[in-house]
């Protein structure tokens, strides 16, 4: 008997790595426990000097001229580019409606509206053609999501938000190291945030990243992280007792740098996995009721996925439970947004998003599948279900 069947779960519940291939597995470099062990033995074990070096070569692996400042995690970082982006209550926001919550749910915290847009039914990235009609005079901002690690059309987006006067705000929680059009997401967007959960492509259990494009910011964007305090000048011993800003508690400490650091160091390898194992799905799932979501063979687009989507065109489930009879896991990850009564109730003019929602599917991807795996799974699907 299985450990799940043993324990009472579905027939979907997480799936133990010793009982075949997880969809996720975090990855933990092997210098990591050398680096803890380094702050361990030091002072700094908050946000100290170690958090300083990883902002400084996360921007140079991205070779940007922006500010980083280093989060406690993505939504954090989410939050901080909304505020900095005068995002207020009663302003609206034009956001994609398949996506993480954790894109969507810092504009509840403000008190502003999440204004769904529907999906390209290519990336299941932001409709760039159904954002226009959507703009009001409360719009403030425009959000994109690399969903998966495709990126957003972020030159079409950059061109709707200088039209209309709109902060474009890029979410690539998913896409360390993407490109569009030869330019990361944040060469193009005001605010670009990034996730270093768990499962993401390298981890530091939780953190996150803010890019910030307008050096005037980057001050007020440390102060909101830290209780609205000036740590630097206060370490300095210039210690104003006043706060004038509401601030909060989102900073990254030197413990979740030590294994951004040592990941850093494995970062082109670990993308160059995931883009060999996608391209193996690729070339290898042939059977008319299935497509991989990926744009690799477009060169506008420079793809490090973080995850390998399908779309099933029939019975997505029955796919499921075939995959996980030969013990490997697939799940649908991430739903639309209206489905959780947060946001306010189901939005009726989604067309592809209504068309999508029960035909997407997640396989594994990461540094622990082979391409052994991944061509079993080839076979898997490739004989029907
Ligand atoms: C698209 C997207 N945005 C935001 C987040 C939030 O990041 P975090 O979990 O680091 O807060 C995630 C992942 O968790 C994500 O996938």
């Amino acid at each position: 008997m299985s450990k799940n069947s043993e324990q009472g779960m579905n027939e979907f519940a997480l799936l133990d790595p010793e009982e075949g291939l997880p969809l996720f597995y975090p990855f933990v470099a092997p210098e990591a426990k050398e680096e803890l062990l380094d702050t361990l033995n030091s002072r700094w074990i908050g946000q100290g000097p170690k958090v300083e070096l990883f902002e400084k070569k996360f921007s140079e692996i991205l070779g940007s001229k922006n500010k980083f400042i280093a989060t406690g995690s993505g939504t954090d970082s989410l939050h901080l580019a909304y505020l900095l982006a005068g995002i207020k209550a009663g302003d609206e926001v034009i956001t994609p409606v398949f996506t993480c919550t954790a894109t969507n749910l810092p504009l509840l915290y403000e008190g502003a509206t999440p204004v769904f847009t529907d999906i390209d039914p290519e990336t299941l990235n932001i409709n760039f053609n159904d954002i226009e009609h959507r703009i009001t005079k409360k719009t403030k901002a425009i959000v994109a999501v690399d969903y998966g690690g495709i990126p957003a059309k972020y030159d079409d987006l950059l061109e709707i938000c200088k039209k209309y006067n709109l902060k474009l705000i890029a979410d690539c929680a998913q896409s360390i190291g993407s490109k569009y059009k030869n330019l990361s997401a944040c060469e193009y967007a005001d605010f670009t945030t990034y996730s270093f959960q768990a499962i993401k492509t390298i981890t530091t259990s939780d953190g996150g990243m803010l890019s910030i494009k307008d050096p005037n910011l980057v001050e007020k964007a440390k102060r909101l992280r830290w209780f609205g305090i000036d740590r630097s000048s206060k370490q300095k011993g210039n210690w104003e007792n006043d706060i004038k800003e509401l601030g909060y508690k989102y900073q990254m400490t030197d413990f979740a740098a030590c294994l951004g650091l040592s990941a850093l160091n494995h970062l082109p390898i670990l993308i160059k996995k995931r883009r060999d194992l996608l391209k193996t799905y690729v070339e290898n799932i042939k059977h008319d009721d299935v497509e991989v979501l990926q744009k690799d063979n477009d060169p506008d687009y420079y793809v490090c996925p973080w995850l390998c989507t399908l779309i099933v065109k029939k019975n997505r489930f029955a796919l499921m439970k075939k995959l996980r009879k030969f013990s490997v896991e697939s799940a649908q990850v991430h739903y639309r947004n209206d489905r959780y009564s947060i946001f306010g109730g189901r939005v009726k003019d989604l067309p592809n998003m209504d068309l999508l929602e029960d035909k997407y599917l997640v396989l594994p991807l990461h540094h622990k599948v082979e391409i052994s795996d991944c061509l079993k799974i080839c076979r898997i699907i490739n004989e029907g279900w």
